[in-house]
């Protein structure tokens, strides 16, 4: 091996730069990646709010999909799919994602982006209340080994309650925005959202069923596996 040369990636990116937050220290050693670009575009040319789950959260549910070689993933909020397509990029051969979104037109774009990016036949688009999905996957009987949940942050202890609800066993939960933009640690602070985040944060730090922890990197993300009978 000695001697060998390291081959040079080649991108638009400034090699020699050092960010000096270490967040985007780590993201400026990524290549770009212009799928994940263009659904951002998609985003943003048509107002929608630009709240897609971070980069390095998007590689994070990739790798852990094709970690456990995720078959059924659960996305509660799918915006314009790119959550959605980092999660795809994971499944198994054969895997499918389920995506939950309450408004239609955010479910046409994420539909649409999943198809461009090759997905089209891997994805279920289920459209309406989350709350209201989840209750008919469960009469199906449906379950899932990976769960994402990243919609509005008043039904996060609900939406946890429910992953593991459908959860086969051994199955990875992850949630998004566990920080609030800060709003979580802000003790005068005290509305719905906050305080169900809280608890939410709670229930993965202590529930038995579960082997939590908490990433506080960026807007925070917790992770959770639920635990084999
Ligand atoms: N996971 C996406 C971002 C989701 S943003 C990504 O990272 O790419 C949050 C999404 O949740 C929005 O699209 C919003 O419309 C949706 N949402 C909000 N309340 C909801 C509800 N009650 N049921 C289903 N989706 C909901
Ligand atoms: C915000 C960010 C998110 O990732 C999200 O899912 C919801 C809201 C925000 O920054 O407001
Ligand atoms: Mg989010």
């Amino acid at each position: 091996m000695t001697g060998r040369k390291i081959r040079k990636v080649k991108d638009k990116r400034n090699e020699d730069a050092l960010p000096a937050e270490p967040e985007a220290y780590f993201e400026s050693l990524f290549p770009q990646d212009p799928e994940l670009e263009r659904i951002a575009e998609t985003i943003r040319e048509r107002g929608m709010p630009e709240i897609s789950v971070e980069p390095a959260y998007g590689r994070l549910l990739t790798m852990l999909a094709a970690s456990i070689g995720a078959a059924a993933a659960l996305e509660i909020g799918a915006l314009g799919g790119y959550s959605g397509v980092c999660l795809a990029r994971g499944l198994a051969p054969g895997g499918k994602l389920t995506s939950l979104e309450l408004k239609p037109e955010y479910a046409e774009l994420a539909q649409a982006n999943l198809a461009a990016a090759g997905f089209g036949d891997r994805v279920e688009m289920l459209v309406g209340s989350a709350a209201e999905s989840l209750k008919k996957l469960a009469a199906e009987g449906r379950t899932f080994d990976f769960f994402f949940i990243d919609a509005d942050k008043e039904n996060y202890p609900l939406y946890l309650e429910w992953a593991i609800r459908l959860a086969r066993p051994g199955a990875l939960i992850a949630a998004d925005n566990t920080l609030l933009r800060g709003r979580t640690l802000n003790p005068d602070k005290t509305g719905p959202a906050v305080r169900a985040v809280r608890e939410f944060n709670r229930i993965i730090a202590r529930d038995e069923r579960l082997i939590g922890t908490h990433l506080p990197s960026f807007d925070g993300l917790a992770l959770a596996t639920v635990k084999r009978a």
